[in-house]
C-alpha cells in the first residue's frame, strides 16, 4: 500500500559540474528500477542543472532545506515558492540543521507547514542523539519531535483532497548517521511502529498513519539495505554518504524493490 521511496541527501558536496555527471551516472541504473520513488536531493546551486537532467525520468528531485516565509528580506535563504518552481521533495529537521544551525521542533514545524502549503512533500527528520539513546530517551525525544512538529495542523483534510500522506517522516538516529554505525533493522522498526506511527496515529488518526511513509536513515549501505527494506514498518531509506556514489545508490533503490 505504501510505495518505497528511496532518496539521497547530497548534503554540501558536489559542484554543478559534479552533479551533472554524478546524476548522468545515475539515471538508467535507477530508471530500470520500478516499483520504488527515487528521490535525489542536491544542494540548492545544482538543482537546476539536476532537474534538465532528470526531465522526462521518473526521478524526482528534492532540496535539502526552506524557509518558512514565502519572501521577503532574509538574506541567505530560500523560500518554499522558489523551491516549489523546481522540486516535489524538500528535507526538513536534518539532525545537522538542528545541531548546526538551531533549528527546533517550532522551525521544523513552520518549514513543515510551509512547503505542504506550496505543494511540497517534506521529508521530516526526527531522531535521538547518541547521549540520549544512551539514557532510554529514545521514545520520548522522538515523539516530542513528531507531536510539535506537526502540531497545529489539519493533516487528515490535505489527505483526504490527495488521496494519500502529504508528508514523509525519516527516523535517523543521530548516532548512526555518517558514522558507520547502523541502527539494527529490528530497533528502527520498532521505533518507528511503536512511537512514529504511534504518536501519528495518535494525531491524525490510523488510517493516516498507516499511510504515511517513515522511511530509516543513517549508514544505510548496498550491504545492511535490504535488512532495513524487509522490516514491516520501514518504507525506505534516507541515505548520506552512499547517495554520493552511482553504484551504492543504485543498488540500495534496488534493494527497496525487493
Ligand atoms: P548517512 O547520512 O547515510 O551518511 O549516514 C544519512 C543522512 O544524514 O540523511
Amino acid at each position: 500500500m505504501r510505495k518505497p521511496l528511496v532518496a539521497g541527501n547530497w548534503k554540501m558536496y558536489k559542484t554543478v559540474a559534479e552533479a551533472r555527471h554524478l546524476v548522468s551516472e545515475m539515471v538508467p541504473g535507477l530508471q530500470a528500477i520500478e516499483g520504488v520513488e527515487k528521490v535525489i536531493c542536491p544542494p540548492f546551486t545544482a538543482l537546476l542543472a539536476v532537474r534538465a537532467l532528470l526531465e522526462g525520468t521518473e526521478i524526482e528531485l528534492g532540496a535539502q532545506n526552506l524557509h518558512w516565509e514565502t519572501s521577503g528580506a532574509y538574506t541567505g535563504e530560500i523560500s518554499p515558492l522558489m523551491i516549489s518552481e523546481l522540486c516535489q521533495y524538500v528535507i526538513i529537521g536534518h539532525s545537522e540543521r538542528r545541531t548546526y544551525f538551531g533549528e527546533v521542533d517550532d522551525t521544523v514545524n513552520r518549514k513543515t507547514q510551509a512547503a505542504m502549503m506550496h505543494g511540497l512533500i517534506p521529508i521530516i527528520c526526527v531522531g535521538e542523539s547518541l547521549e540520549e539513546y544512551e539514557s532510554g530517551m529514545t521514545e520520548e525525544i522522538v515523539d516530542r519531535q513528531i507531536r510539535q512538529g506537526l502540531a497545529k495542523m489539519d493533516l487528515q483534510e490535505k489527505s483526504a483532497q490527495q488521496g494519500q500522506s502529504p508528508l514523509v517522516i525519516a527516523y535517523e538516529p543521530v548516532w548512526a548517521i555518517g558514522t558507520g554505525k547502523a541502527a539494527t533493522a529490528e530497533g528502527a522498526n520498532a521505533v518507528i511502529a511503536n512511537v512514529i506511527r504511534a504518536s501519528i496515529a495518535e494525531l491524525f488518526g490510523e488510517e493516516f498513519a498507516s499511510s504515511t511513509r517513515v522511511l530509516y536513515g543513517g549508514s544505510v549501505k548496498p550491504d545492511n539495505a535490504s535488512e532495513f527494506f524487509m522490516q514491516p514498518d520501514i518504507d525506505g531509506a534516507l541515505v548520506g554518504g552512499a547517495s554520493l556514489n552511482s553504484s551504492d545508490f543504485i543498488s540500495i533503490t534496488r534493494a527497496a524493490a525487493t
